[in-house]
């Protein structure tokens, strides 16, 4: 659904309200950290600055999975601005390929990394509100499963992320448009 109407807090076909633009800077940043903290603890030997890691990192991420969650559904709600004008048709394509593979792959690593955390026997702590487990024994399938998912989506993950920031930055330095200074809320058009 696109909204064309004058409400400045809502997405139009040519810019990004500042609620998406907040939302996307959020996620961005903190998947980012996120993705480095995690392959960092991954290989740190048992230690409560290991310890400490993985409570941040399992609460940093569930807290992404609700925000991400809330932006799919604001998007699906808003649509979301047209391509700046001149770009190319497989542009798009590739665009859009890249976009949804970054929706997949926000709501997959969350997923499963309580997938796998529960499954080891570990609880989840969601907001620093509640917990979810730990379960009364380990679940190897789950524990395993999810490994395998996180790890694998992980650098997926970081493979699409690329992509995204080099098409951005080809679009600001090469093609010269709009698109990257949209994204910081400037209103084109
Ligand atoms: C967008 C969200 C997330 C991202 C980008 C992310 C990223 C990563 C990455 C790159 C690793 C290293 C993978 C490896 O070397 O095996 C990792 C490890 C880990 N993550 Fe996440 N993660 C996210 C959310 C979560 C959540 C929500 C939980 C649990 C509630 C979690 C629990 C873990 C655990 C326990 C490990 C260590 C795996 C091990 O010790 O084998 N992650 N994460």
């Amino acid at each position: 659904m696109r909204n064309t109407r004058g409400n400045s807090m809502a997405d139009t076909r040519e810019r990004f309200s500042p609620f998406t633009v907040t939302l996307h800077w959020v996620i961005g940043i903190t998947i980012i950290c996120l993705l480095a903290v995690g392959l960092y603890m991954a290989d740190l030997p048992e230690s409560a600055w290991r310890s400490d890691l993985y409570g941040y990192h399992k609460l940093a991420g569930t807290a992404v999975f609700l925000i991400a969650a809330l932006r799919i559904l604001w998007r699906w709600r808003n649509g979301m601005p047209e391509p700046v004008a001149d770009t190319p048709r497989w542009q798009h394509t590739l665009a859009a390929g890249v976009h949804y593979g970054l929706l997949v792959a926000t709501l997959a690593m969350p997923l499963s990394g309580a997938a796998l955390s529960y499954g080891k026997g570990h609880s989840v702590p969601v907001l620093g509100l509640f917990e979810i487990g730990p379960p009364a024994q380990k679940i190897p399938w789950l524990g395993d499963a999810g490994s395998f998912i996180h790890y694998w989506a992980g650098w997926v993950l970081i493979g699409i992320i690329a992509l995204h920031v080099l098409g951005a930055l080809k679009h600001h330095y090469v093609d010269k448009d709009d698109t990257l200074k949209r994204m910081f809320g400037s209103h084109i058009g």
